[in-house]
């Protein structure tokens, strides 16, 4: 057929042994977007990496336009017309916004680098995607979500024919993700193809053309988007039928475990005041940048506080740091996992017991030898961590589940006060309902949990409570039994 621009056959890849390819084919016609999806470890990101050029296959032919190609590095694939957005975010935290879109074709006059060039088109690009960002800020100093723009402005600089985006929307507003899509219809319409991962299944039935579905490293199934129903889909991903209500149990709301009073950081937040109880999950919603990100950060010691108080089972604590949080019993995992997260060197099991940490918690259990593995192995289980064993370095875990080794650290950490920031963020289906499973386990033993969502489904399924926060402070608090949909966007939106 003429319309297919790429065809992947039977490929397998292989590391060191370990077959997480095993005979996968994709096609990929012109004009479309072609949805790929699987649990957490499927193999969706290796597979892109292959046609990317940065891993090598085991076995397998990839044909672009009819004709085999062998693609040995990204600028072997950027040749041939493929451009990929990563869904690890970029490694140059120190350069300029314009130096890292262009990294790899500079705007070269007289042999110099053309930054005023550069510049100008890097504000073209952001004009298109509606972007307000100056060229010249440091990649570092941006939020997760405007780090995530640039690599999608990056992608589509480059006039591919083929644009891979692996997980573009997971930390983007849902203004941001509209834009983001007519952007991708305008790139269809000239008849590029786009491959797009992700696991919001609602993004994929609103954007794609056709599904490819990989199930542990197996292809599962091709159709047209329109031919799948939602349970279609996700049967085919995990290979049953899943049940989508939300796990959640009735158990008893004690006392009072911690109480935020005026919390206030001048320019992000003010006025927040908040109390959570043992036995109760504290759901707290709001658009991106509304500030909850900044009120959790502040209340873990992340960042200072330029007024109000905390209180922890009625008495004031004073929290400057990470460490004063995590003796006062607090765990935060964060929305960024790159940031307070993961020794990627490291293993499994030394990530999840981390040697400063267990000091930390010292006292409250104290993690060794054979029961250090224990308490690891049943995190594997219980969150479904894929990976062959507990010492598997985390850098080669797929991405979901590095998430998932996150979680696992904090909670084997036995904190009384659990904050979750986004904690569902690129994790597949079969494994959300597993932690929301963990969280209402957690709760139920007494503790408490502020979960901080984006995803208006998991904030009404889950909490007992709900903050909406609005431009830095708290517009609405509405309990389980009054929460809707439209009462929490109207907070949200400050009506
Ligand atoms: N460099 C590597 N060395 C060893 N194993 C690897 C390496 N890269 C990936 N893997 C393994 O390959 C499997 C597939 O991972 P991959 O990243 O492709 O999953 P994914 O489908 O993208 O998942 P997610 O939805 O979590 O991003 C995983 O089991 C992962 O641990
Ligand atoms: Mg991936």
């Amino acid at each position: 057929m003429d319309d297919v621009v790429l065809e992947m056959k039977d490929i397998i890849k292989e590391f060191s042994g370990t077959r997480v390819l095993d005979n996968v084919s994709f096609r990929l016609r012109r004009g479309t977007v072609h949805a790929l999806m699987g649990e957490n470890g499927a193999g969706k990101s290796t597979l892109m990496k292959i046609l990317n050029g940065i891993y090598s296959k085991t076995a397998g032919s990839i044909l672009i336009n009819g004709k085999e190609a062998d693609i040995r590095s990204s600028k072997a694939a950027k040749r041939l017309g493929i451009a990929m957005i990563h869904q690890e975010l970029s490694d140059f935290p120190d350069l300029s916004v314009s130096a890292n879109m262009f990294m790899a074709n500079e705007y070269l006059s007289f042999g110099l680098i053309d930054e005023r060039q550069m510049n100008k088109h890097c504000r073209e690009m952001f004009g298109r995607l509606g972007v307000d960002l100056d060229p010249k800020s440091k990649i570092r100093d941006l939020s997760v979500a405007e780090t995530q723009m640039v690599e999608i402005a990056k992608a589509i600089s480059v006039n591919a024919d083929i644009i891979i985006m692996d997980e573009p929307t997971s930390a983007i507003t849902e203004a941001e993700v509209k834009k983001l899509f007519s952007v991708i219809r305008d790139l269809r319409g000239e008849g590029r193809a786009i491959i797009y991962i992700s696991h919001k299944i609602d993004e994929i039935f609103q954007i794609s053309d056709e599904i490819t579905v990989l199930r542990d490293g197996q292809f599962a199934g091709t159709n047209l988007a329109a031919n799948f129903t939602h349970e279609k889909l996700v049967s085919m991903m995990v290979g049953r039928p899943l049940d989508h209500q939300f796990y959640k149990t009735n158990h008893e709301i004690g006392a009072v475990l911690l109480e935020v009073k005026n919390l206030k950081r001048e320019g992000k937040f003010r006025d927040v005041s908040f109390q959570v109880r043992r036995g109760e999950i504290l759901g707290v919603a709001g658009l991106m940048g509304a500030g909850r990100t900044e009120v959790v950060e502040t209340i873990f010691g992340l960042a200072k506080k330029s007024g109000g108080e905390v209180f922890m089972e009625g008495h004031r604590v004073n929290i400057r740091s990470p460490k004063d949080a995590i003796r006062h019993g607090l765990a935060f995992v964060s929305e960024d996992r790159k940031l307070v997260g993961l020794n990627l060197k490291g293993a499994i099991r030394d990530n999840i017991t981390l040697a400063n940490l267990r000091n930390y918690c010292l006292g409250r259990v104290v993690i060794q030898g054979r029961r250090e593995c224990e308490v690891v192995d049943s995190y594997i289980g219980k969150l479904r961590i894929k990976t062959e064993n507990r010492n598997k370095l985390v850098e080669n875990l797929s991405g979901g589940n590095q998430q998932k080794v996150i979680l696992a650290r904090w909670m084997s950490c036995r904190p009384k006060v659990l904050i979750l920031d986004e904690p569902t963020r690129g994790i597949d289906v079969g494994a959300k309902a597993e932690i929301h499973r963990l969280m209402d386990d957690f709760a139920a033993e007494g503790n408490c949990i502020i979960m901080v969502s984006s995803e208006l489904p998991e904030i009404l399924g889950m909490s007992d409570r709900i903050v909406v926060m609005h431009e830095g402070g708290i517009t609405a608090v509405i309990g389980r039994e009054h929460a809707t949909q439209e009462n929490i966007m109207a907070a949200a939106s400050g009506f």
